[in-house]
């Protein structure tokens, strides 16, 4: 059955359209999730078209009244979507008119769906991001609860996957802290740059209504309005910001995940997962698996597929509004619902985890993880450090045709190396002390990472403020348009 005659744009059409083609250019099923930001945009807009005297008082409060309805009807589940309507935009537009009659039709006015559904959009994203950047947060809170609580516990230090140096659990645990948190910041960054109000830009053009378009943008919680109309409609690098901001998210859980995978297994034994956190097989008993810590890690996939979407999808899109950026939607949406998901989870799994500090430390001995301190500790007899690494590295090397390892060298035996060694060696290749002298700015000593966390903990605690008072202004907009 042809359906066009209930789209808003049938006037031109002599037939209506075909179901499948309806089916095919629906959007609803993805932009229902805007639903309360298409009524907020459009209270917005109708105030703005009352207090320019674009359309009449009366029909002004008529439109308000019912938009409040819908916001109303939304709230407890009530608002009915119609799918013979492509979208959202003219769901709520078509259901306001049958509540309130032909003044519905004058919403409309000087706007188009191509800037409100940019202006929706923008709307959804920055609830999102503010959700996201909790969870992230909520995740690098986690992270400093383990990091103040094992402040002094040693574990190998790795790079290229060898033991490279003894550092503190703490110290490891900062190292993604601070990465999560740069995530985090990047996200805050790109609300600053999706600030401006796209509503009023209408089909491309402008409008030749005296629309104020200051006042919309100030009703919804922007800094002010976009600059240009044919950008507004045409543009989706926000999304696509945000998508990326999403796959680095993603890719720092996925860092973290994949140490938490190794460390949790028989090879490792460095932590185990809380039961509650875990999963068991269907046919082994015994097992006890990471399913938490995998799937954060293979989700990474499908958020940075979001990424590649978005830059593929509108690379090439000729201004200003082209259909293709109906697809704008569901990737991005999908990948903060799956990062925001992610870092939840991963935060009770960090806070939960079961830490081995026995094993951490037997892991940095038998091996020659304090092989740069014996260089140090030559330096500080005056030996320069390129001759020094070139005397160490002879010690290893008997060392490992001799089966022992550099801790288990008599004083006579370092002597051999270099006649500067004393007895104070011992204590210098401790790998305790190793730790502990590594009091650069930034380093693993405890001290260092003291400073660490409290420098992490005031990130933090900005964050959640900058957070705390962006939810704010949100909410007394929406306040603002559904009291006044
Ligand atoms: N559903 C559309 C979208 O998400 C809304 C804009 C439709 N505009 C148009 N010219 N057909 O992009």
């Amino acid at each position: 059955m042809a359906m066009a005659g209930k789209a808003l744009w049938s006037g031109r059409f002599e037939d209506g359209m075909d179901d499948s083609t309806l089916r095919f250019t629906s959007s609803l099923d993805v932009d229902s999730r805007m639903a309360f930001y298409d009524i907020m945009g459009s209270l917005a807009h109708v105030r703005m078209l009352k207090s320019c005297k674009i359309v009449p008082a009366e029909d002004a409060e008529k439109i308000i009244g019912g938009l409040k309805e819908l916001a109303q009807q939304l709230r407890d589940g009530r608002l009915q979507m119609d799918y013979s309507l492509e979208d959202i935009h003219t769901n709520i537009e078509v259901r306001l008119t049958e509540m309130i009659g032909p003044a519905g039709g004058k919403l409309h006015t000087g706007r188009s769906r191509n800037d409100q559904v940019a202006t929706d959009f923008k709307m959804y994203l920055r609830d999102a991001v503010l959700n996201t950047v909790d969870a992230v947060n909520g995740l690098i809170r986690s992270l400093q609860d383990v990091a103040k609580r094992n402040r002094d516990v040693i574990l190998p230090g790795y790079t290229h996957m060898q033991h490279a140096q003894p550092v503190t659990l703490a110290h490891h645990m900062m190292a993604h802290a601070f990465r999560f948190g740069r995530d985090a910041d990047r996200f805050l960054d790109a609300l600053k740059r999706m600030d401006k109000c796209p509503l009023g830009s209408a089909a491309l053009a402008g409008t030749t209504y005296p629309i104020d378009r200051k006042m919309t943008s100030d009703l919804l919680g922007f800094s002010d309005p976009t600059e240009n109309s044919m950008d507004s409609v045409g543009s989706r690098d926000f999304v696509t910001e945000i998508a990326f901001d999403a796959s680095m998210a993603a890719i720092s859980m996925s860092s973290l995940c994949e140490e938490f995978i190794l460390w949790n297994s028989q090879e490792f034994r460095y932590v185990e997962m809380d039961d509650r956190y875990s999963t068991g097989s269907s046919i082994m008993p015994q097992k006890k698996n990471p399913d938490i810590a995998e799937l954060t890690r293979g989700k990474t996939g499908g958020v940075v597929g979001s990424l590649v979407a978005m830059l593929v999808t509108t690379k090439s899109l000729p201004l200003s509004y082209n259909r293709d950026l109906q697809e704008d939607k569901k990737p991005v949406m999908e990948s903060l619902d799956t990062v925001t998901e992610c870092a939840r989870m991963m935060s009770k799994v960090v806070s939960t985890l079961r830490i081995n500090e026995s094993r951490m430390l037997e892991a940095t001995s038998g091996g020659f993880i304090n092989a740069t301190d014996f260089a140090d500790y030559l330096v500080t007899k005056g030996v320069p450090f390129r001759e020094a690494h070139g005397i160490v590295g002879e010690a290893v090397r008997y060392c490992i045709e001799n089966k022992i390892s550099l801790d288990n060298l008599t004083l006579d035996q370092f002597r051999k190396f270099s006649p500067l060694v004393d007895s104070d060696v011992f204590s210098a290749i401790a790998v305790k002390n190793c730790v502990e002298r590594r009091d650069s700015y930034g380093g693993t000593s405890p001290a260092s990472t003291d400073v660490e966390i409290t420098l992490s903990m005031q990130d933090s605690m900005n964050r959640e403020e900058d957070v705390r008072m962006k939810d704010m202004i949100i909410q007394k907009c929406w306040d603002r348009l559904l009291n006044e």
